[in-house]
Formats: structure tokens, C-alpha cells, sequence
């Protein structure tokens, strides 16, 4: 596919320019140009020095004057309009994690559109069709961007009331900074070739030990969102509250107690609704035995609620089981028979056999499977390494079936953490067109190989 600088600068009009050149796919990419004109957020990316370390600056790098990104609201089967304008000294994009939208408005660099270069806009426009807790990021150099702050949650409403009278949103981060509030690597070759590069400070809504208020005696929704490049939080609470899990990464489930411990790898998010206890009394919100932040009951006059009924399911099409083709992913190791070569990062994991490279602009030109429009499919994915891997499909929703290692309760996802060596099976149907990307979310396996393109024609 090629592309032009006019497409940036003329913003919606250019996708006709990449329509014509596009074949037998042009009816797609120009009958879905439309919408309304203007936009509901501009949004500006720009270097932003924040106070990670008390005392200390932070040259961090912010969608709408925050690092984690300004929260964008929706309204589920509404449009989307973002005006993103570019001041950050580098090119960059904006992908909606999660959101089922036209790959022309994918975010991903020379895939669906150019970068977007210092000074540039481009208007990111698409209907939401899910409810849900999404993100947004670049898909530029996302070590590094992703890093520095470039992450933000993309809250979509659903269309009727749901029966919580209060919300909160958690952004969860690390922070790769040193006691002075300095950025250090965001991605090592050692780490990378294991778990990924942990930062060190970590964050809720960009603030450590963040305390966050709400109603005694209320239940709350709360959305807890994974922003991290690299960690997988082991999620858990202490302190005297029910809780009960309503939605895994933006889609609903049978609203059941939370348990003990959940896995939270990077790009997963959960909507939980907590009770509140009486005022004064605090919830902890930890990863494993590390203490993140803090939920503090504050004095409410609000009379409590009931929990809520199950949040209505999104119109995600169910795969046909029966009729599916079965397709096999395996994902590998291979650090040890590769080196990095001058700035290339190394080659250090493979999807079937092929690694992704960063560096070249054509590796979606060579997509490892190639699914038909309408057909239902089933993955079988099969981790062959000793780490975990957050498995994450661009454009469409996935339904988790089974695993080797645990019980699964089937449920619609964009983001499966593939444990070390487990085998899963995940179902879809290919209902949308284009070029997606599969990949890794730990960012520095997915920039060190672990990400390929899964076509739909
Ligand atoms: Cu958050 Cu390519 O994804
Ligand atoms: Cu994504
Ligand atoms: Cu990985």
C-alpha cells in the first residue's frame, strides 16, 4: 500500500487518494469516509515535564497536557472525532486499543497511515460500536513513546443507563526513572529477550501512592486499565469491601465476585464495582504485595445502591464453532541465535517461525495468515517460551474458549495473557477488513520480533 504526505495534511479527504490505489478493497476504504464534520476533541501531543519524584522533573511526553492522556468519552454507536495535533519532536500516531474501527483509522504506521511528523494533524474519525474501557497510544516507536507517557484511556458510555451512579478510572503505570526523576532505558536487549524492561515508579493516573476518594457506602464502578509497556500486575485488594467483576477489556461478563489475585497484563483492563465501606475506611489496590495506591471512602450523602444488573453485552458476532477453520499460532524464542546489528533492535522472538522487524516498512506486505471475510475461525495459540505474552489482535474481538492450564469461562477480549508454555484456543469472526496487526503488548517483545499482520479480505 502506498501512501502520500497529502493524506496528512488534507486529512479525510487524502483516504479517497489511498482508495483509489487499493484495488479491489477501494468500495471499503471510500464508503466509510463519511461522517460528521469537525471533531469533539483536539487533542495535542507535546513534551510535558511532570513531578514523578518529589522535587523532580520529568520530561515526559502528553496527550492533552497529561501523562497518562487526557480521557476521551463516547457514547456507545456514536463517532469518535479527535483533531490530533502533533508537537512532539518526533512522528508519531494515535491506535484505539480495543476499538473495532476501519483500518484507515488504525494508527498503525505504514500500514493503515504515514506518521504523523512534528506539526502534522490528522483527523482520527469512526463510529464505537463497543461499550467498554479502551486506551490509546502510538504505534511509533512505542518503547519510547509509549514510555514517556503517550498512553490514555478511552472510556466508551454505553447507550442506556447502567445502573452505577459513580465511576472512577485507574491508570496503571510504570515509570522507567532513576531517584532523580531522569528517564532510563526503556528497553534493554537482556530484558527484553525475558520478561520485558520493568520501570521502577509505579503510578496510578500518573501519581505514586496515589490516594483516590469515593462515596462510603456507594458502589462505585471502577476501571482499572493496564497503560504499562511491560507489567503484568498480579491485581488484589485489602480492606473491607465487596467487589465483583463486570467487564474483562471493555466487554461484560456474568458479574461474579472478584477473587483473589487477577493477572493484569499489559493493555488488559477490568471494570470492577466495589462497595464502598463507611467513611474513613481505606481499600488497597495492590499488585501482589505491593501496595499501588489507595481507595479512600469519603462521607456521602447519597442513599447506596443495589449492584447493578450485567452490562449489556456489544454486538461482537458470535464465531460458529462448528463451521471454523482452525489456524495454529506458535510463539518462540529465538534470542539465542540472534544479535542486534548496529540500531536495529535484535531479533529475539518469532510468531510461525517469522520475526517482526521494526525497522522494515514492509513487513505487513507478508501477513501470516490471510482470514476470509465472514468466515469464523478458530487460533490455537501455543506459548513455546518461558514467559508470559499478552496477546492482542487489532480490528476485531476475539472469544477466549479453553486453555491447557486454567478454567476459562468463554468471553469476548482484544487481549489474551498467554501464560509460559500454555496452549489456548480463541474464536472469531473475521468481520473486518484489513490489515491487523497480532502481537505481543509486552512493548519490547513486540519491538524485538513478537508482532505479525493477520490479513482479512
Ligand atoms: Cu495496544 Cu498494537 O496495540
Ligand atoms: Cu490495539
Ligand atoms: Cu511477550
Amino acid at each position: 500500500m502506498s501512501f502520500t504526505r497529502r493524506q496528512i495534511l488534507a486529512g479525510l479527504s487524502g483516504l479517497a487518494i489511498v482508495g483509489l490505489g487499493a484495488g479491489a478493497t477501494s468500495r471499503y476504504w471510500l464508503g466509510r469516509r463519511d461522517g460528521p464534520a469537525g471533531h469533539d476533541y483536539e487533542l495535542i501531543a507535546a513534551p510535558l515535564d511532570v513531578e514523578l519524584v518529589a522535587g523532580q522533573q520529568t520530561p515526559a511526553w502528553a496527550f492533552g497536557g497529561s501523562a497518562p492522556g487526557l480521557e476521551l468519552r463516547v457514547r456507545q454507536g456514536d463517532w469518535l472525532r479527535v483533531r490530533f495535533i502533533n508537537h512532539l519532536p518526533v512522528p508519531t500516531t494515535i491506535h484505539w486499543h480495543g476499538i473495532r474501527l476501519p483500518l484507515e483509522m488504525d494508527g498503525v504506521p505504514y500500514v493503515s497511515q504515514l506518521p504523523v511528523l512534528p506539526g502534522e494533524f490528522f483527523d482520527y474519525r469512526f463510529r464505537v460500536p463497543d461499550a467498554g474501557s479502551y486506551w490509546y497510544h502510538p504505534h511509533v516507536n512505542s518503547s519510547e513513546e509509549l514510555g514517556r507517557g503517550l498512553v490514555g484511556p478511552l472510556i466508551v458510555e454505553e447507550r442506556e443507563p447502567t445502573g452505577f451512579a459513580h465511576e472512577a478510572t485507574l491508570s496503571l503505570k510504570n515509570w522507567h526513572v532513576d531517584e532523580q526523576g531522569a528517564f532510563v532505558a526503556f528497553s534493554v536487549p537482556r530484558e527484553a529477550a525475558r520478561n520485558g524492561t520493568l520501570g521502577r515508579l509505579s503510578t496510578i493516573n500518573g501519581v505514586p501512592q496515589a490516594t483516590i476518594d469515593l462515596p462510603a457506602g456507594q458502589i462505585v464502578r471502577v476501571r482499572l486499565l493496564n497503560l504499562d509497556n511491560t507489567a503484568t500486575y498480579r491485581l488484589n485488594f485489602r480492606g473491607n469491601a465487596a467487589m465483583r467483576l463486570y467487564a474483562l477489556d471493555g466487554n461484560p461478563i456474568t458479574p461474579r465476585p472478584f477473587g483473589k489475585d487477577y493477572w493484569m497484563g499489559p493493555g488488559m483492563r477490568v471494570c470492577l464495582a466495589i462497595k464502598m465501606p463507611a467513611a474513613g475506611e481505606e481499600i488497597a489496590v495492590r499488585d501482589g504485595p505491593v501496595r499501588l495506591g489507595t481507595l479512600r471512602s469519603v462521607a456521602s450523602n447519597a442513599t447506596p445502591g443495589d449492584w447493578p444488573p450485567a452490562l449489556p453485552a456489544n454486538p461482537v458476532a458470535e464465531p460458529d464453532l462448528d463451521n471454523a477453520e482452525k489456524l495454529n499460532f506458535n510463539f518462540e524464542w529465538v534470542g539465542s541465535v540472534s544479535e542486534s546489528v548496529g540500531d536495529k533492535p535484535p531479533s529475539l522472538w518469532q510468531i510461525n517461525g517469522v520475526a517482526w522487524d521494526i525497522t522494515d516498512k514492509t513487513c505487513a506486505d507478508r501477513p501470516i495468515a490471510t482470514l476470509k471475510q465472514g468466515k469464523s475461525y478458530i487460533f490455537e495459540l501455543k506459548n513455546m517460551t518461558q514467559y508470559q505474552h499478552p496477546i492482542h489482535l487489532h480490528g476485531m474481538s476475539f472469544k477466549v474458549l479453553r486453555s491447557d492450564r486454567r478454567k476459562v469461562i468463554p468471553y469476548f477480549t482484544d487481549t489474551f495473557l498467554l501464560g509460559k508454555n500454555e496452549r489456548a484456543q480463541v474464536a472469531l469472526v473475521a468481520d473486518n477488513p484489513g490489515v491487523w496487526m497480532f502481537h505481543c503488548h509486552v512493548i519490547d517483545h513486540m519491538e524485538t520480533g513478537l508482532m505479525a499482520a493477520i490479513e482479512v479480505v
